[in-house]
């Protein structure tokens, strides 16, 4: 039999923490509440690879969850339900997780993906961008990670990924905020991982180098414009577009994802894509050579 394209739900709605508006859950064509599969959420999956997740697991049977802050503007995919979220608003976070515990009854695994990237030298970004930033690409995976967690604890079992960076092992010139941001990341989710494995939890990140996706339409601007740096900032774009012609496809980060998630022990540390791999050994092994790397790719002077 064919699943409608759009399920109705009964029963109480919470509220989505977006304006009062009930939790509106938009099922793509094919979904099917499979109680026996696992279940997935995946936060951030309008586009690039979080959409690329959740496309990917519900098509190997997963129940997959997406989330968009605004999913009614969002695409269908194929298998899966999208739920709006916004990762800075507990109450939308616990709408969103008590929407997907409701539906599919427990949650075997969270991708904590959502996130944007601010550019521009740190000098010329102000304390609020910081903030702001820190809300979605930490604090986001925080608060979901905790909103999760006594679930996962109940059922003695769970995986949290955290969809982290190369830039969240090897800081990046004009990107200062989101590197910090992902370096907090990487430090808390270590952390975590040896807090709940008693429980059966696996904690994992996953480290891509640069991926074709949204993030440089969605990326925000430092608010100042500083001239001593427009030198090193020149440089810096033209290395960029380098290195994004060469950019991974999300589908990679996505069987990265799914790899993991079926792994039995899942690592901690997961680098995506040929480079990310090779720079994120040498960061941890010898991180001045990778700086000194870092600092030759993108053109910064001197050079170490
Ligand atoms: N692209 C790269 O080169 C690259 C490299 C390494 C790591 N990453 C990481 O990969 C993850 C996904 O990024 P992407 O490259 O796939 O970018 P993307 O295509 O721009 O996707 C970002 C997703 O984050 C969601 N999002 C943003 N702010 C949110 C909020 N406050 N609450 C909930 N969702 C929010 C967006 O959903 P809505 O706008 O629909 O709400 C969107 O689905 C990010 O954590 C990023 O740091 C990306």
């Amino acid at each position: 039999m064919t699943p409608p394209a759009r399920r109705s739900f009964n029963g109480p709605r919470p509220t989505d923490g977006l304006g009062g508006r009930a939790v509106e859950k938009i099922a793509g064509p094919g979904y099917r509440s499979r109680v026996e599969s696992r279940v997935v959420l995946v936060t951030g999956a309008s586009s690039g690879i979080g959409r690329a997740t959740v496309a990917l697991l519900a098509s190997e049977g997963w129940v997959a969850f997406g989330t968009s802050r605004r999913p009614d503007r969002v695409e269908p995919i194929e298998g899966a339900i999208l739920l709006p979220l916004d990762v800075r608003s507990d109450e939308s976070v616990e709408a969103c997780v008590t929407g997907v515990l409701e539906e599919a009854g427990r949650l075997d695994v969270l991708v904590n993906n959502a996130g944007y990237v601010l550019s521009g030298p740190l000098e010329a970004t102000t304390l609020d961008q910081t903030r702001d930033l820190f809300e979605t690409d930490f604090f986001g995976a925080v608060r979901m990670a905790q909103a999760v967690l006594p679930t996962m604890r109940g059922q003695s079992a769970g995986r949290i990924v955290n969809v982290s960076s190369l830039a969240g092992v090897l800081a990046m010139p004009f990107i200062g905020a989101y590197s910090a941001a992902k370096f907090a990341l990487e430090g808390w989710a270590e952390a975590l991982a040896h807090e709940v494995s008693p429980f059966g939890i696996h904690v994992s990140l996953v480290e891509p180098g640069f991926v074709r996706t949204n993030m440089g339409q969605s990326a925000l601007a430092a608010e100042r414009e500083i001239e001593d740096y427009r030198p090193s900032l020149e440089r810096y774009h033209a290395a960029l577009e380098r290195e994004l012609a060469a950019a991974d496809e999300p589908g990679l980060v996505a069987s990265a994802i799914r790899d993991i998630v079926n792994a039995e022990h899942p690592a901690l540390r997961n680098p995506v894509g040929l480079e990310a791999e090779r720079l994120v050994d040498l960061a941890l092994s010898a991180p001045e050579v990778a700086r000194g790397e870092m600092r030759r790719r993108f053109g910064l002077v001197p050079p170490l």
